[in-house]
């Protein structure tokens, strides 16, 4: 039985470090900067905190128990608790692993690029020209490969030599980092301006819908929530583990990146007088405005971006091992396979999906809303209706290894109540937003 021989994680620090490295990644650096740029700043920043708290601690702690409890990854875990109807969402978090890796992937090798780029010569004054042979054809699928290589290597050594391992070392220093460089982005003249930017709400913008619905996804994309990837990690720990406390630490740690990392973008694009790029932003923002910045900063330049990139690559890869771990614990589990295996099949496959997100960013952008906003914010909702009415007594599970915790009942009463009606509402403008995407890319096509 897969239990008995179950991997696990050798500490608790372990477990904590691999799953705030999931959370923390390119969501924290580069999609929570451009979104926030896009939409208003504080107010976006607010909402964002708002859905954070409200919606994504909640479906947090559920993923953990549904986990923890089963000891299984997602397709076997839903079985578990609610029988063999609910499998079909576990292969759709599997589906979606795939697919968010497949293009996460190609955004890392772009700032794997970069980061080398920077430390072995520093940014030539043209290189905001060239992001487009960056970003695309041989280019990026070559860093898209040696990318996946990397995470691949990783994932195939295991939970605690490779997945655990890889975060007690990274994490500590993407966190000392992220934390310095703000510290030198605040010494830039001009940093003034780029926080009132980044803080200042811009009232106009807190009413749109559009705000809402952008930080609800954020959200989920930034806490790795709605495909099973807190899930499986929780898969390999012992049932003494304060779960409430994992969850809080997790979440806080999460924003903390976030807001930290828009403290050093917004200052340095402003220094730089930069910020005209970024009001157009795109996908691409971040990998235009920041190289140009720091090839202005001339020597400076080189070693600051060689550690912000140094930064988004490690957040990078410490997410992309959770992505690719929901794959590989799912064959092993399912199909029988061993690591070795189930690694390499599943790695290969997913570098060969992010072909078309390598050749075109126009597709990439409009698989990463599919992700999020198809995937992530439905598989939220069909959690949280899983946690919250299908499974038995889902407080018991949680209060494993802790006291008993006082607001387990209001925990309880969100998943049934307030999560899934907020989520079916996202949706139900999300939907078809993404279809139009969709559409949009079709018809653009030359
Ligand atoms: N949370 C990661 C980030 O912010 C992305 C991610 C999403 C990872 C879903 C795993 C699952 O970059």
């Amino acid at each position: 039985m897969a239990t008995a021989t179950r991997e696990h994680w050798s500490s608790r620090r372990g477990f904590v470090l691999a799953a705030i490295g999931s959370a923390v990644g390119l969501g924290n650096m580069w999609r929570f900067s451009y979104l926030a740029a896009e939409n208003g700043g504080a107010a976006f920043v607010v909402f964002y905190l708002g859905v954070t708290l409200c919606v994504g601690i909640p479906v947090l702690l559920a993923e953990l128990v549904l986990g923890r409890g089963s000891q299984q990854s997602p397709i076997r875990a839903l079985a578990h608790y609610g029988g063999a109807a609910w499998r079909p969402l576990g292969v759709v978090f599997v589906a979606a692993g795939f697919l968010i890796l497949s293009y996460y992937s190609v955004i890392a090798g772009w700032t794997l690029r970069y980061g080398l780029v920077a430390l072995a010569q520093g940014f030539p004054a043209d290189v905001a020209d060239r992001f487009g042979d960056v970003a695309t054809g041989w280019d990026a699928f070559g860093f898209h490969v040696l990318f996946m290589g990397i995470t691949i290597g990783i994932v195939a050594v295991g939970v605690k030599g490779g997945i655990e391992r890889t975060a007690l070392v990274l994490m500590p220093t993407l966190f000392v980092i992220v934390v310095g460089l703000a510290i030198y982005a605040s010494t830039l003249p001009g940093a003034g301006e780029g926080y009132s930017y980044y803080l200042a709400a811009d009232v106009s913008k807190l009413l749109h819908w559009s705000v809402v619905k952008d930080a609800a996804g954020q959200a989920f994309f930034s806490l790795s929530l709605g495909m099973g990837a807190m899930l499986t990690f929780a898969s390999y720990l012992q049932r003494d583990e304060h779960l409430p406390n994992a969850t809080l630490t997790i979440a806080f740690a999460d924003v903390a990146v976030a807001f930290v990392a828009g403290l050093v973008v917004f200052p340095l694009i402003f220094a730089l007088g930069l910020e005209e790029r970024v009001g157009a932003s795109t996908v691409g923002a971040l990998f235009i405005t920041m190289p140009q910045a720091f090839a202005e900063m001339g020597a400076v330049g080189r070693v600051v971006g060689t550690l912000f990139f140094a930064a988004l690559v490690v957040g990078a890869l410490t997410s992309a091992i959770s992505l690719l771990e929901v794959v590989v614990s799912s064959a092993i589990d399912g199909l029988g396979w061993t690591r070795a295996q189930a690694t390499l099949a599943a790695g290969a496959a997913i570098t060969l999906l992010g072909v078309p997100s390598a050749w075109n960013t126009d597709v990439l952008g409009v698989i990463d809303q599919i992700a999020n906003n198809l995937f992530l914010l439905g598989g939220g909702l069909a959690l949280s209706i899983f946690v919250g009415w299908v499974m038995q007594d889902p407080i018991a599970e949680a209060a494993s290894g802790t006291e008993g915790i006082r607001w387990f009942p209001l925990w309880r009463w969100l998943l049934r109540t307030a999560v899934p009606l907020f989520l079916a509402l996202v949706l139900f403008y999300a939907v078809p937003e993404t279809t139009a995407a969709i559409a949009g890319l079709f018809s653009s096509a030359p």
